[in-house]
């Protein structure tokens, strides 16, 4: 079967031939539809992220996955179901997270992410799976069913943010995603059809014409370019937000979310930056968070209720508002083109097989 692998930090990913996998017991053996590309797999091409399995300099791509139960192997799975896999699974033998059917609150060392570090990913004609990680969408769903895993990113973000925020009345109004990429544009679309914000803005460092800030504004939204509004300007120049939702990567925002949240508000992060060292007005910043009862939420992976959520939030998404999200899905042939990273691209996939 065809794959696509990756050296990280050692040139663009390729096709190869791999065997087929047979599914080991209690395993099913998926025919892979489409697998989406997210900044994370740009990280892991890059080799700034993630890492191959032991032993390997090169791994299987792709993390964003949604297939089809080929062989169910005896399973409770129904042979033809369209399934979407989980990322995480036990670096040896479970542990409790796992048990429990939290794998995204593991600690580092006790996981691998299938596609970013120390696991084969989902960018091959087939994969196989414990049915336990595999979430069973409707095949109406089954051409975008790649978007349920970074949909799943954010239902748990925002349930991790809502339940910092838990203990006393609150109503958030107005919401700010920094991040134009397809996981803040994704977010932007929810907050603004699915959790009902009255008013959001959108962070970006674009000129116009570009389909981002058209996306951001078709949904209502306000797009604020950060060269000319800097975070901590916003309240003053828009509003101070009740939730932020961090999708840039860019280490500053995290600290600069604190001046532009509203009292009570929260921030969830989840950007994955590299090492930078810079000042920050520690004393000012530590007291506004105290003082404003303010609260950031790092935020990280999701579990199997989270997908399923996602599922039905998918589903929600205006029709008009993921087709423009949706930039391209390209055949094997054609996969580098999912890779592109320029202005017109937002979100793609590679389909591997007919949907
Ligand atoms: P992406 O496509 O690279 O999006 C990042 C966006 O942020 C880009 O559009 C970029 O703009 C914009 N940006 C970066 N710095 C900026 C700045 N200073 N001002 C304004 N805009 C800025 O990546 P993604 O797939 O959407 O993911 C976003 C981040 O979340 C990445 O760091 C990724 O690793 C992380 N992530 C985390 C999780 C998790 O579980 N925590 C899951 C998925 C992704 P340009 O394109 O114009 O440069
Ligand atoms: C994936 C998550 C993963 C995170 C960190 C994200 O792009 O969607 O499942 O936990 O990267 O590796
Ligand atoms: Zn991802």
């Amino acid at each position: 079967m065809k794959v696509i692998a990756v050296e990280p930090g050692a040139g663009d990913p390729v096709i190869e031939e791999r065997p087929r996998p047979d599914p080991g017991p209690g395993e099913v053996l998926v025919r892979t539809l489409r697998v989406g590309v997210d900044g994370t797999d740009h990280e892991v091409v890059a080799g700034v992220h993630g890492e191959p399995p032991a032993g390997r300099t090169s791994m299987v791509l792709g993390h964003e996955a949604v297939g089809v139960v080929e062989d169910a192997n005896g399973t409770d799975l129904a042979e033809g179901a369209v399934v979407v896999p989980t990322v995480r699974r036990p670096a040896a033998e479970a542990t409790s997270h796992f048990e429990r059917g939290e794998a995204d609150m593991a600690p580092e060392g006790t996981y691998v992410e299938r596609g970013i570090v120390g696991a084969d990913g989902f960018m091959a004609e087939y994969f196989t799976s414990a049915p336990e990680y595999l979430v069973e969408i409707p095949e109406e769903l089954a051409s975008l069913g790649f978007l349920v895993e970074p949909i799943s990113i954010t239902e748990k973000a925002i349930e991790h943010a809502y339940a910092a925020r838990s203990a006393f009345e609150w109503a958030p109004e107005s919401a700010l995603v920094l991040g134009n990429g397809s996981l803040g544009l994704l977010t932007l679309a929810m907050l603004e059809t699915v959790y009902d914000y009255d008013r959001t803005y959108c962070l970006g460092r674009r000129d116009r014409p570009d389909p981002s800030i058209d996306l951001v504004e078709s949904l209502g939204s306000t797009y604020v370019d950060s060269r000319e509004t800097p975070v901590p300007e916003i309240p003053a120049v828009h509003e101070p937000a009740d939730l932020i939702y961090e999708a840039t990567g860019y280490a500053r925002h995290a600290f600069e979310a604190i001046d532009a949240l509203a009292p009570n508000g929260v921030a969830a992060l989840l950007g994955v930056p590299d090492d930078w060292s810079f000042d920050v007005e520690g004393g000012r910043l530590h007291r506004e968070l105290v003082l404003s009862n303010k609260a950031l939420v790092g935020s990280v992976n999701s579990n199997r209720r989270h997908f399923e959520t996602a599922v039905g939030t998918l589903a929600e998404l205006p029709e008009t508002f993921v087709d423009a999200l949706v930039t391209g899905v390209f055949d094997l042939e054609d996969a580098e083109r999912a890779f592109a990273d320029d202005d017109t691209t937002i979100k793609t996939a590679v389909e591997f097989a007919d949907t």
